[in-house]
Parts: structure tokens; sequence; C-alpha cells
């Protein structure tokens, strides 16, 4: 896999997958530019410290990222420990605010790559509730429609994550052919970072048990990075709108 001369823009790049994803990407060739809300503590090309909960701080990063970017992988995200509205924010409507920003500076032959879940797998159940809000242009439109339309907070991190994919499958087909870009998701399962203990009190003892005896260990970050870095590379170049499960087999023995 090669990223030589690419610039990519790595959300979340300050943890976990990020972090590791960042890391791999510069080692393959990449100028990559970090965006998070916290600070960087790793080498980068570039960095830009954003709250993407916040449309105007979105909009004011923007100004400091490069004028071409090759690639864009949005892997910043929050557990369902947090507000309702912080996972509409984050995981969803800053995540499409910034991609549909970044789109004009990026040429054909360019990837956005999502990170999803295995928790949104689930999206064929809740299809025309996530491509109604799919349909919905704009941050502040989007949080409109969630306030006539309220997500539960017991399920909304995997609500989001549901809305992310459908989001993707549907945007992906028309960007490819009109722009040359693909996009697509990188569905984890459980992967060791800071976050994987939210994640057990989130889904309850109960369901982390289940998925314990359906899996050999939760994933390490640097075991999802490289599937990222090859949705972003030209390898990957008629790959899109897919959602690739990077689960260690868990959600096929849903099946
Ligand atoms: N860890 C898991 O088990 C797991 C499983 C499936 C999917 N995921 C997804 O993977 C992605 C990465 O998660 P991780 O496990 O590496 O978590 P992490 O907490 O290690 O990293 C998340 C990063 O996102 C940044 N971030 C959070 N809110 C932000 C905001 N408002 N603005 C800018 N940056 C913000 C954080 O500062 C952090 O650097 C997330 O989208 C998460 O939902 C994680």
């Amino acid at each position: 896999m090669n990223l030589a001369d690419k610039t990519i823009v790595v959300t979340g790049c300050c943890s976990g997958i990020g972090s590791d994803f960042a890391k791999l990407a510069r080692l393959q060739g990449a100028r990559v530019i970090g965006l998070d809300r916290a600070d960087a503590t790793l080498t980068l090309d570039g960095f830009v410290k954003a709250d993407l909960a916040d449309p105007a701080s979105i909009d004011a990063a923007l100004a400091a990222l490069p004028e071409r970017i090759d690639a864009l992988a949005n892997i910043a995200g929050v557990p369902g420990t947090a507000p309702v509205a912080a996972v509409a924010r984050v995981n969803y409507l800053g995540l499409r605010h910034l991609t549909q920003r970044v789109l004009p500076r990026m040429p054909a032959g360019g990837a956005i790559v999502n990170v999803s879940s295995i928790l949104g797998a689930e999206w064929p159940q809740r299809l025309d509730r996530h491509k109604a809000l799919a349909a919905i242009e704009g941050f502040a439109e989007g949080e409109q429609w969630l306030r006539d339309f309220p997500v539960p907070q017991a399920s909304c991190y995997q609500y989001f994550k549901e809305a992310l994919i459908v989001w993707t499958l549907t945007q992906s087909q028309k960007l490819f052919m009109a722009r040359g870009v693909r996009m697509n998701c990188v569905a984890p399962g459980p992967v060791f970072t800071p976050i994987l203990g939210d994640f057990v009190s989130m889904l309850g003892e109960e369901r982390v048990q289940k998925d314990a005896v359906r899996m050999k260990r939760p994933a390490f970050s640097d075991e999802v990075a490289p599937v990222i870095a090859f949705l972003c590379s030209d390898a990957s170049r008629w790959i899109s709108g897919v959602n690739l499960p990077v689960d260690g087999g868990l959600a096929s023995t849903y099946v």
C-alpha cells in the first residue's frame, strides 16, 4: 500500500484508531494533517485544533486546512455515554459538515473514509428514517429534524452510526459518478482504545458477555488503521459505497 504524495486529513488523530492511522499514513508517505479537540502529542505534518460538535469551529478549521486534500479520514467519535446532542453532533452532523466543506478541495481519485461501528449493523431496520435524515442538508437543519424526531440516550450511539452508514451509502455513488471521489465506511468491532470501557457501560454486562464468547478478543487499533489506509489508497480505486467490517468475524456470528 502506498500513500505517497497524498495529503490526508485525519480527525480524531490524538487517540486510539485515529492516532494509529495518522502514524501509519505518514510511514506510507502521506502528508498528514490532524484535526482534534485535544492537543496533539504525535508527529504530524500539520494540526488543527477544532471541535466537531461546533460548525463554527469546523468552518474556522477549514481556513487552516490545505487547498488540496486527497483523502479525509473521519475517525473522531464519542461513545454513547456522552449526551445525545454531543453524539449527534460529533458522530454525524459535524462529520457531514466537515466532509461537505472538504469536498470542493478534493480532486478526482479522492477518498473519504468514515469510521462507523459494528453497532451500526441494524441500519436496515430504520432505513426510511435514516434516509430522511440523510436527505436533510445542513447542520442546523439536521438538529431541527432531530428535535422533531428525538433519539433516546440508550441507543443514540447505534442510531448515529446507522445514520452514518446510510448517509455514506446514499452519497457514495453520485460522488463517484460526478466527481470520481469514493466514500466508504470501516465498521470496527470492539477495539482496545480509551473508550472501550464506555462501550461496556453503554451496552451492559449481558451484551458484552454475549459478544465476548463470539470473538477471540477486541482488536488493537493498529489492526483497524491499515484498512482505513487501504480505503484511502489507489489500491481500492474501484471500491465505493461499502461498510467494511473489521471485527475479527464478530458481525458474521449474528447471521
Ligand atoms: N474503540 C472501539 O471499541 C470502537 C468500536 C467501533 C467504532 N469505534 C469508533 O472509532 C472511532 C475512533 O474511536 P477510538 O476508539 O479510537 O476512540 P478514542 O477516544 O481513542 O479517540 C477519539 C478521538 O476523537 C476525538 N474527538 C472526540 N470528540 C471530538 C470533537 N468534538 N471534536 C474533535 N475531536 C473529537 C478525541 O479527542 C480523540 O482523539 C470513533 O468514531 C468510534 O465511535 C470505536
